[in-house]
């Protein structure tokens, strides 16, 4: 390179680069003599001696987990699931269930010492089975980048006969260079003349007899004080693969039984895990036949290299899925739709982790994986063969999530990844979720509840499902044991929603078709993307109902009701915009009900006993203000008589007092039914302050005709750019779409009004 050329930017860039690769590929030990490995063995002997389900383990808690709250509960989340290795890109949301129980599992086989199982992933189409999987290959690949995710293999290594002055391998010629070199693991490319990869990825350590190698483990577990360790039977009772095995036998034999001159020939590499190199992430796809095979090596110039004594043998590699995927995860996508014959060794292999072949067995350190659709699995459990597999497989089901803010996530994530060129108004994701989550749900059994709550839960809408299972939002009208009750008995529902064959969220609108139509409308016409074009869009989707099964379900009471959904989710968005609109105008201040209904029930104390009471910021005591009380029981609904009402009243909060003696007084909390009543009568009396408000901010908005807004005062116009800048401020509205939900809500809610 000419002196001018080495400092043009790409030849700085090229030098960083090169300077950064080499000082990696030092710092990451890419390349070990064997005794160097064992060095690194002896001083990360739990690192070094994981079996493939310890080392799927390790790869998950790697990213460490969270605690979250779903439908009331804490539940556990591993975060490798959020893909923090891929800046989110294909994170699973949700399923926090069944990460626990995919990796309780990995837990057994790591008791056990071995993989005696597969795991098959089976559910509806596109609940995240396959995405589930590629998250934990993802994280893997990650792992297996960081230091306690150092995962190595070896290959042969023959030097040249330069390196050995003359022949290769086992001609004494020159012993004073040969001497010299302990390992030929570190020689140069010019300097080697053959090199044989181990076969299948196999752990370096299985170079060691299993006695030995056992003992030495042992002892450096135990002086690492890693007591808890299950040494497994891969790590325990591992062979060299039969190629492996040939080479060192031959090589011991001419090496006389010295096995530091044949670990001379062992050069130990570290190997990064990868789906796209198919390097210990493997998925095998249903159209594939053959997981595992052999062939002869085929005499290339390193294999004409290789010393005499290897030159008479028959040398075959391994290969296929089985063989790439070893020391990871292997991967049976859709598993059942492979003839079974091509599943069928996998009743040995699931069960022992060995796969016969034409050379030998080859004894697999994987972790199995299948996905599988239910319609499928449910075929596969009539055949004979079911009652042998049954014993092989690990069934994990996952159902399409039933938590809408879980589901909410995907779409926002799908909408961030986009970018749109057009604002989408608060609320959209929100609409798609519900909805899509409704169409999932089972009417609930009432059976078998307490008296307290069995009423309610037989009455339970779905809509009003969806807001127990993901905020544990109750009912109205509830009293306080009612509340405590169902709040309890959330998990205990959505247990029965998920027993027998129909489980809650094998039906219904799957994440992958909600994805589509988001897409769709988002690029349909229309200068805004908001719940109004998604419903709209959702009418159209459902018209069809040949295309989809779940949307020829007889209905249930008011489950799978698809259509009437959307109304459903509609008037709750309407319900949350008119909360927006309220809260925009500033004319509802949110606690002023329960500030009126704690003054009510002071009075109402103090009108029983007939005592004055000092109001703040009176100067005299004064008598209770019955004028008030007429009011405030008027939104009550007061049927009785005065007194036995008020001191019904009463009696309620001593009674609250004496069986929470620790807790704060909430009158929500008692009265439920009574808050929730005055929040609508002061809504409704503030309705048309907030209607006139409304009309003033679509007169501002209205582009096409500036008349409205000319006819508006300045008093109006300031309010309505207030309201305006509030709903985008705090809502997440932009004009557009602020004037689209408005307009829709002035159309729906308030143009009666007045
Ligand atoms: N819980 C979820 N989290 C994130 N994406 C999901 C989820 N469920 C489904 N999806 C999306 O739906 C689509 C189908 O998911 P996929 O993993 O292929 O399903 P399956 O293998 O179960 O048929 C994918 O685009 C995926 O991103
Ligand atoms: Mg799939």
């Amino acid at each position: 390179m000419s002196e001018s050329n080495e400092s043009t930017p790409a030849a700085r860039a090229i030098e960083a680069l090169a300077t950064s690769m080499q000082e990696s590929f030092e710092t990451h030990r890419r390349i070990l003599s064997f005794p160097d490995f064992l060095e690194q063995v002896a001083e990360h002997p739990r690192r070094f001696s994981r079996s493939a389900a310890q080392y799927v383990l390790d790869a998950l808690d790697h990213f460490g987990t969270s605690t979250l709250e779903r439908g009331g509960q804490d539940v556990r989340r591993w975060s490798c699931f959020d893909a923090p290795f891929d800046g989110g890109r294909d994170k699973v949301v949700g399923n926090e269930a069944i990460q626990a129980e995919v990796i309780r599992h990995l837990r057994n086989f790591e008791r056990e010492g071995r993989i005696n199982r597969l795991l098959l992933l089976h559910g509806p189409n596109g609940s995240a089975k396959s995405s589930l999987v590629s998250c934990m290959m993802r994280a893997l690949e990650a792992f297996s980048h960081a230091d306690e995710g150092a995962i190595y293999r070896f290959n042969w290594i023959f030097p040249s006969s330069a390196t050995e002055g003359g022949r290769i391998g086992f001609e004494k010629r020159g012993a004073e260079s040969e001497e010299r070199l302990d390992s030929f693991a570190y020689l140069e490319e010019g300097r080697i003349d053959a090199r044989l990869a181990g076969e299948y990825n196999d752990n370096p350590l299985f170079l060691l007899p299993t006695e030995q190698r056992v003992a030495f483990l042992e002892e450096r577990l135990a002086a690492a004080g890693e007591t808890g360790f299950v040494l497994s039977d891969t790590i325990r009772h591992g062979q060299l693969g039969h190629r492996s095995r040939q080479v060192f036998e031959a090589l011991l034999s001419s090496c006389r039984g010295d096995l530091r001159a044949v670990l001379r020939h062992v050069q130990v590499e570290r190997f990064f895990i990868s789906r796209r190199y198919r390097e210990a992430a493997v998925t095998v796809e249903p159209q594939l036949r053959v997981d595992a095979a052999v062939r002869q090596l085929t005499a290339d110039r390193s294999l004409a290299a290789l010393p005499s004594a290897l030159q008479n043998q028959t040398l075959f590699e391994v290969f296929g899925p089985l063989a790439e995927g070893n020391r990871g995860i292997i991967e049976y996508n859709d598993m059942l739709k492979r003839p079974m014959d091509a599943n069928k060794y996998l009743l040995s292999t699931s069960e022992k982790g060995t796969v016969s072949l034409d050379t030998g067995i080859l004894q697999l350190d994987a972790v199995l994986m299948a996905t599988a659709n239910e319609t499928y699995l449910e075929a596969f459990k009539q055949q004979p063969d079911w009652s042998s597999y049954k014993g092989r497989i690990e069934l994990v089901r996952m159902p399409y999530l039933l938590d809408y803010r879980a589901e909410e996530q995907i779409y926002d994530d799908l909408l961030e990844a986009l970018a749109l060129d057009k604002p989408v108004a608060p609320h959209t994701t929100h609409v798609l979720a519900l909805w899509a989550v409704l169409t999932r749900l089972r009417r609930p059994a009432a059976d078998g509840l307490d008296d307290a709550i069995r009423g309610v839960v037989a009455d339970l809408q779905p809509l009003r499902k969806a807001l127990l299972y993901a905020d544990a939002d109750l009912p109205a009208g509830l009293n306080g044991e009612q509340q405590n009750k169902l709040r309890a008995a959330i998990p205990d529902l959505a247990q029965k929603g998920a027993e027998g064959p129909h489980y809650e969220g094998r039906y219904g609108a799957s994440p992958r078709e909600m994805k589509q139509l988001l897409l769709s409308t988002a690029h349909g016409e229309g200068e805004t993307l908001s719940p109004v074009r998604l419903l709209e869009a959702l009418r159209h989707f459902i018209r069809d109902v040949s295309v989809y099964e779940w949307l020829r379900i007889e209905p249930d009471g008011s489950y799978h009701q698809p259509a009437a959904f959307i109304d459903q989710v509609r008037e709750h968005y309407l319900d949350r915009v008119m909360r927006e609109a309220r809260e925009a105008t500033g004319l509802v201040d949110e606690d002023e009900y329960l500030r009126v209904f704690q003054r009510y029930v002071q009075h109402a104390k103090h009108w029983l006993s007939g005592e004055k009471i000092d109001e703040p910021g009176s100067r005299a005591s004064v008598p209770a203000d019955e004028r008030m009380l007429e009011e405030v029981e008027q939104a009550l609904g007061r049927e009785e008589e005065a007194r036995s009402f008020r001191s019904g009243l009463i009696h309620r909060v001593a009674a609250f007092r004496i069986d929470h003696p620790d807790d704060e007084v909430e009158l929500a909390r008692i009265f439920p039914a009574f808050v929730d009543r005055l929040r609508e009568d002061y809504y409704a009396r503030k309705a048309l302050e907030v209607k006139r408000q409304v009309e003033a901010l679509l007169a501002i908005t209205d582009r096409q005709d500036e008349r409205a807004a000319e006819a508006l005062d300045r008093g109006q116009r300031e309010q309505a750019d207030r309201m305006l800048e509030c709903l985008c401020s705090r809502f997440g509205y932009v004009e557009a779409t602020a004037r689209e939900a408005m307009a829709l809500l002035f159309q729906e809610r308030l143009s009666e009004l007045g």
